[in-house]
């Protein structure tokens, strides 16, 4: 009966993950079908990366909506509070735009790769009240494609001649659900730290490695590597399940270290735990 028990609780939620995994596989196949026979486009196919972008992208636009109806955590009062020149990395199609308080907000930035998720995110600002306020940067949040992409938009000036913003131009920057895709994610997050105005802040709600040592599970941790080796990366557009990213973002602040540094585990048991919270830069 206790094995019963305990596979009816715990089973279900480490297994929750393999839902999503077979729905992504199935969108890379059906992109990888209407390449060949719809678009017939067969160049598409020698580039992975862009390949994965439009599987993903494919996956997203379909169940992007769904899979954002509940947030973890005190997300909502976390965005409420975003105010003045807002950088929110990887909007996706902006289903969480109507999360943010859009009449505090000045400029909003959104740096989104996938070109497909474009129209969607524009029709979603503009829903969400932020009419001529919003720009979407076709970009990604690494410095190397950002940085560019902020310059030709004009939000960096001189200053960011040399890749970096030295002062920092963003009262807030949001990372949601995105951090986990980013390519090397320790000089991107310290890219986007340097890029916030002194006393600015960072929104955090990302799904990071479980902290199976503390308050995480041994079982969600081995899970986690299972589904890596299943090809979660792959099929989730780059997307890793085993992300150290709270450890990246406190090292971001070098050894200044942030004036405040607020995040916390929701879930910390399952396959795919969040932390959530936010960051500020010293002033
Ligand atoms: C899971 S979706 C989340 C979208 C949105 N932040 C949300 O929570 O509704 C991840 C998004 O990150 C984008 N993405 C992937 N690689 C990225 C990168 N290097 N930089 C910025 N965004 C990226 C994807 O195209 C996708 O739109």
């Amino acid at each position: 009966m206790a094995l019963f028990n305990w596979l009816g609780t715990k089973l279900p939620a480490l297994m929750r993950p393999l839902l999503l995994l077979s729905l992504a596989s199935y969108h890379f196949f059906i992109t990888v079908f209407e390449v060949i026979f719809v678009e017939q486009s067969l160049g598409q196919l020698f580039n992975l990366t862009k390949l994965r972008y439009k599987a993903f992208a494919r996956l997203w636009t379909r169940n992007g909506e769904a899979m954002s109806q509940e947030m973890p955590g005190p997300l909502d009062a976390l965005l409420q509070k975003c105010s003045g020149v807002v950088l929110d990395i990887g909007p996706g199609s902006g289903e969480i735009l109507p999360r943010f308080n859009a009449s505090k907000i000045h400029t909003m930035y959104g740096a989104e790769p996938a070109v497909d998720l474009h129209p969607g995110l524009l029709r979603n600002a503009q829903k969400a009240g932020f009419g001529g306020k919003f720009h979407a940067l076709l970009c990604g949040g690494e410095p190397e494609s950002l940085i560019p992409a902020l310059h030709k938009s004009g939000v960096l000036g001189r200053s960011g001649t040399r890749g970096t913003a030295e002062n920092g131009v963003f009262d807030d920057i949001c990372c949601v659900r995105v951090l986990c895709g980013v390519p090397h994610p320790k000089e991107t997050i310290k890219g986007l730290y340097e890029l916030l105005k002194p006393g600015g802040r960072m929104v955090i709600c990302e799904h990071v490695v479980n902290p199976w040592r503390s308050e995480g599970s041994i079982l969600a941790r081995l899970a986690q590597f299972v589904y890596t080796a299943m090809g979660w990366p792959f099929f989730m557009g780059g997307c890793e399940l085993q992300r150290r990213t709270p450890e990246y973002l406190r090292e971001a602040a070098g050894k200044e270290g942030w004036a405040q540094f607020q995040l916390e585990y929701v879930d910390p048991k399952v396959a795919v735990p969040f932390v959530i919270g936010e960051l500020r830069k010293r002033g």
